[in-house]
């Protein structure tokens, strides 16, 4: 490669994903964007006296624009809603630049020359509006480096393939995108307009007929509670100016019934049938205005049109629904690609997030594919990464260590000019492969065992994104010392999946040097989706310990994983150490993560796959991690010997007791990333957070089959 390789990894890159309905972007390595915008920008034309020639467009009339929902929601005179993207494309460069510039400094706040960017494309964008990008991120933002990915090869990556069929139902059309080894097989991509437009189009018509009027909430000033089915009784606000435009009213109701779309429609599970669409829960649902109905068989009336295009009035006959999409997208494909794409229906967008979608399809696909081959529907339960598949795939793959010289240095433009951005139509093999390879590294690092029970997984940046799996929904999950660092990253991570966490601590008060008490973590974890039960709890008092397990079953009916985090800590020679010191390691260490583990055992032989979780180093029988510190290591030993016995103790019952620990702590001995005292990890977010995605991942495993195993994480 060139002398422009860029070492991308100095800076954080950043990462744009385009859509019809929004704009994202973040960081590199993180888990979800950091902003997301509404594509539609509000335009207003006004007539200027002074200076007139030197505005743009017409002489003496000059463009105002409104971007971002707070902006573009407050009703304007003469605002046109208007958007700078067509069929999935960049069309028009100047909004699209005054949109950059408002993700930069509003959002991102950041300079952006300090950032490499990648960015995500449609499939089908063509070579002159790719070098056109190129051109615009080099020469007007001055990014150090640059990269463009079709946004289904991404949506691919974040499922964890390089091959299989992405089926894209966002905003403005539906598209079936074969990918093979994280190529886009061009001839073979499908599109449809049936996507989440046409879900409020067909929403819109629906109440129309039925003559209910959808009003947004900026035009309802008052309103009365009235009877379901009922005529709406409310005031408009007065304050509304004149003169807006269709646009904009047409957009604030499409927001009203993008609420309704998510809230009540379902596709049914098999062909629609009145009768038993009857027959189905009805879903209440309120208008801002008033007006609330029990949606029975419309629910899934509506919905149907994307599975079942022949009662649509008005489309042309041409038109496919989902599961034609695909099949036809893979009978243009080579015979022998066919078993790998539909081994691998990837679905993304968040059309696909309307209940039933992925089941219909999977039924319907079953129906139409030959026999001979594998179906496989993939779909994360998670909204978020159903959303923002393509983004998430781009954050994982810039933050890559093999894809880093991959990027278009500003150097390479400068020598070989935009159309460098065409040498990287396809991203190459390896970086591919050591994508997929490092997004199950988790699985294939665990199967090598190391003396002493020792295993040392290579957790690479991409495991900093260890996705959400929703694995931990409606599980337990007992943590000790989780007010704050790693205890409080682990709540949260598992939180993200809907888990039930106890955080035992003793931080009540506000410390005046550590942050946080296990109330405010408490308020943390509800916030990313959790629920959460604070117990204060002395680690050295069995009648508290005791209790705060009964508490626990009481609140939430069992217990699936205790993690032992609490910890003590004094680096201290023998001499320094007072015997108060040595007295609390080893009863908050040793004895706490014993006597922890000891009350949790009768709950987690009742659950279906039970973990416990030590924070605690490999049992290393050499002088060196002694000598500094005797009391301190023989006190985190005891935690680690909890684990080996235990490990095999509780086999029969099918817990897993692991330990995990980060490298640096051991390798550098630089204990001093170890936070004094309690909670026994620094606060160092990006440490703490890959330590929490590794034991996401060990917490994530079989019970049965991965147990007894001492994990070391690089940071
Ligand atoms: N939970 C949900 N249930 C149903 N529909 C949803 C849900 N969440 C979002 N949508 C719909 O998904 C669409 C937006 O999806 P997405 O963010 O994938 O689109 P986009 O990528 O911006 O657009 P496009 O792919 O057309 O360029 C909107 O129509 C929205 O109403
Ligand atoms: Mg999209």
């Amino acid at each position: 490669m060139s002398g422009g390789v860029y070492g991308g990894d100095e800076v954080g890159a950043l990462v744009f994903d385009v859509g019809h309905y929004s704009f994202r972007g973040g960081y590199a390595g993180e888990d979800s964007p950091k902003t997301e915008i509404p594509t539609m920008v509000g335009v207003i034309n006004e007539l200027v006296e002074c200076n007139a020639m030197e505005m743009d467009g017409t002489p003496g009339m000059t463009k105002k624009h409104f971007i971002d929902t707070t902006s573009i929601h407050s009703p304007r005179k003469g605002m046109e809603m208007t958007t700078f993207l067509k069929d999935g494309m960049i069309e028009d460069w100047d909004l699209f630049e005054k949109i950059m510039d408002y993700v930069y400094k509003k959002h991102l706040k950041s300079d952006s020359l300090l950032h490499p960017v990648l960015f995500s494309e449609a499939p089908w964008n063509i070579r002159a509006k790719r070098e056109k990008l190129t051109e615009i991120m080099f020469e007007k933002y001055g990014i150090p480096a640059f990269f463009l990915v079709k946004n289904a090869v991404l949506a691919a990556f974040a499922n964890g393939k390089a091959t299989g069929i992405v089926l894209d139902s966002g905003a403005s059309q539906t598209s079936a995108v074969p990918v093979h080894d994280g190529y886009v097989i061009q001839q073979a991509i499908v599109k449809s307009p049936l996507a989440g437009d046409f879900m409020t189009l067909q929403s819109r018509n629906y109440f129309d007929e039925h003559n209910v009027e959808i009003v947004p909430y900026y035009a309802v000033a008052a309103k009365e509670v009235v009877k379901e089915g009922e005529p709406a009784k409310w005031t408009r606000r007065s304050t509304i100016p004149d003169g807006l435009t269709k646009s904009w009213t047409n957009y604030m109701a499409k927001g009203v019934l993008q609420d309704f779309q998510a809230s009540v429609l379902q596709v049914s599970d098999s062909p629609y049938d009145k009768e038993t669409a009857e027959n189905m829960p009805t879903v209440h649902y309120e208008f801002p205005n008033g007006y609330n109905q029990d949606f029975g068989s419309e629910r899934f009336l509506i919905p149907e049109a994307l599975f079942d295009t022949s009662n649509i009035k008005g489309i042309s006959a041409s038109v496919m629904g989902m599961s034609q999409i695909v099949t036809t997208s893979v009978g243009m494909c080579d015979i022998d690609m066919r078993p790998s794409l539909y081994g691998s229906v990837i679905t993304t967008g968040g059309n696909t997030l309307i209940q039933g979608f992925t089941d219909r399809l999977n039924r319907d696909l079953t129906t139409k594919t030959p026999p001979s081959m594998r179906l496989k529907v993939l779909s994360t339960n998670s909204t978020v990464e159903r959303r923002y598949g393509a983004w998430i795939g781009g954050s994982i793959l810039a933050s890559l260590g093999t894809f880093q010289q991959m990027w278009i240095s500003k150097q390479e433009y400068e020598e070989g000019g935009k159309a460098q951005v065409d040498r990287n139509e396809v991203i190459d093999r390896q970086t591919v492969h050591s994508y997929i390879r490092k997004r199950h590294s988790f699985s294939e690092h665990f199967s090598t065992c190391l003396p002493f029970n020792c295993l040392f997984t290579c957790v690479d940046s991409v495991v900093i994104a260890m996705l959400n799996t929703g694995v931990f929904a409606g599980k337990t999950v007992f943590i000790s010392g989780g007010s704050r660092g790693i205890g409080k990253a682990i709540a949260l991570k598992v939180a993200k999946d809907g888990a039930n966490v106890v955080i035992a601590a003793k931080t009540v008060d506000k410390h005046p040097k550590l942050e946080g008490t296990i109330y405010s973590a408490a308020e943390e974890v509800e916030s990313v989706g959790g629920k959460c039960l604070p117990i204060q709890c002395d680690l050295r008092d069995e009648e508290s310990v005791k209790s705060a397990f009964e508490k626990t079953i009481k609140q939430f009916g069992g217990l699936d994983i205790l993690v032992n985090n609490a910890s003590a800590i004094s680096l201290t020679g023998t001499e320094q150490t007072s015997m108060k010191k040595y007295d609390l390691m080893h009863s908050i260490n040793t004895r706490g993560t014993y006597m922890a583990s000891k009350y949790a055992i009768p709950h987690l032989k009742k659950a279906s796959n039970p973990h416990i979780l030590n924070l605690s180093p490999p049992l290393v029988m050499t002088a060196k991690w002694f000598e500094n510190h005797v009391a301190y290591t023989m006190a985190k030993y005891g935690m680690s010997m909890c684990v080996l016995g235990m490990a095999s103790e509780f086999k029969p019952d099918g817990i897993a007791v692991n330990a995990l620990w980060p490298r640096t702590a051991i390798w550098t001995a630089a204990m001093s990333m170890i936070g004094a005292g309690d909670p026994g990890m620094a606060n160092s977010c990006r440490k703490v957070d890959i330590l929490a995605d590794s034991a996401y991942g060990i917490l994530s495993k079989n019970s049965k089959s991965f147990s007894g195993n001492f994990v070391i994480d690089e940071d």
